[in-house]
């Protein structure tokens, strides 16, 4: 076996937004070991090179935590019980709302924690990030929408270089999607990575997904004119 193994932590944040989370960790699982292994249309290869992906879903304490919609999401682990991570994806959830001290210290150790290879964020949680300092200095993406409306009201944070161009992006070990959606092209563009053009193709017949590019991105244009970086 030489599959290799991930340790893949999903922050559940109050009131995130469903697909941010479920589009994504689920584009990520078709790749996976358990997913080509059972479904009896992978070549040996793929099989023996996708990654086992291990998840965790980390809250402040073992409640469920709601969504955009439907039932709460019930965590696996806390803050305190979290496993060492080789990746944490964010979902987005309320971007002005001050995140709790224990959920700011759980991130601001998981992110410096040279063990951990990447940061992934969908949609607004990279605007919830930029709260505890770690996305300082870096480019990143999020939802549009939102960053105008944050442009407009005076609520961006100008630590971070937001991108308002592109389906997501990768700046050192953080990488963030734009809207909701974009958490798919993310998913797709980093696993260009890891997974062999068969296997990657395989999982978008199966998916029935065609992966946009990073760039060009038609949604850009929600931002066209708009300097969101102008202080
Ligand atoms: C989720 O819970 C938060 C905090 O209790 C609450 O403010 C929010 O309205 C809830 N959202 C939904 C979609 O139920
Ligand atoms: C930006 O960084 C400075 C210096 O670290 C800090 O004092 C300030 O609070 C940060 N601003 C925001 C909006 O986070």
């Amino acid at each position: 076996m030489v599959n290799p193994v991930w340790s893949f932590g999903v922050l559940l944040l109050p009131g995130f937004q469903l697909l941010d989370m479920a589009g994504t960790i689920d584009y990520f699982q078709l790749h996976s070991f358990e997913y080509m292994n059972g479904i009896g249309l992978a070549t040996p290869d793929i099989i023996n090179n996708a990654p086992i992906i291990n998840w965790h879903f980390i809250a402040q304490d073992m409640n469920p935590v709601n969504t955009s919609v439907g039932p709460p999401v019930p965590p696996t682990v806390t803050f305190e019980t979290a496993p060492k991570l080789d990746y944490l994806l964010v979902p987005g959830s309320d971007p002005f709302v001050v995140l709790p001290s224990v959920a700011t210290k759980f991130v601001q150790k998981t992110f410096h924690d040279p063990s951990l290879k990447g940061l992934l964020t969908v949609c607004t949680g990279s605007m919830v990030l930029a709260q505890t300092g770690i996305l300082d200095n870096h480019k990143v993406c999020s939802n549009k929408m939102v960053l105008k409306y944050a442009s407009e009201h005076g609520l961006i944070n100008h630590n971070v270089t937001w991108i308002g161009d592109r389906r997501w992006n990768q700046d050192g070990k953080v990488w963030s999607a734009a809207g909701v959606t974009a958490g798919l092209d993310l998913a797709a563009g980093f696993l260009e990575n890891w997974i062999a053009e068969d296997g990657r193709k395989l999982a978008q017949d199966l998916f029935e997904y065609h992966p946009n590019p990073r760039f060009p991105d038609r949604f850009a244009s929600i931002l066209a004119g708009v300097d969101v970086n102008k202080k």
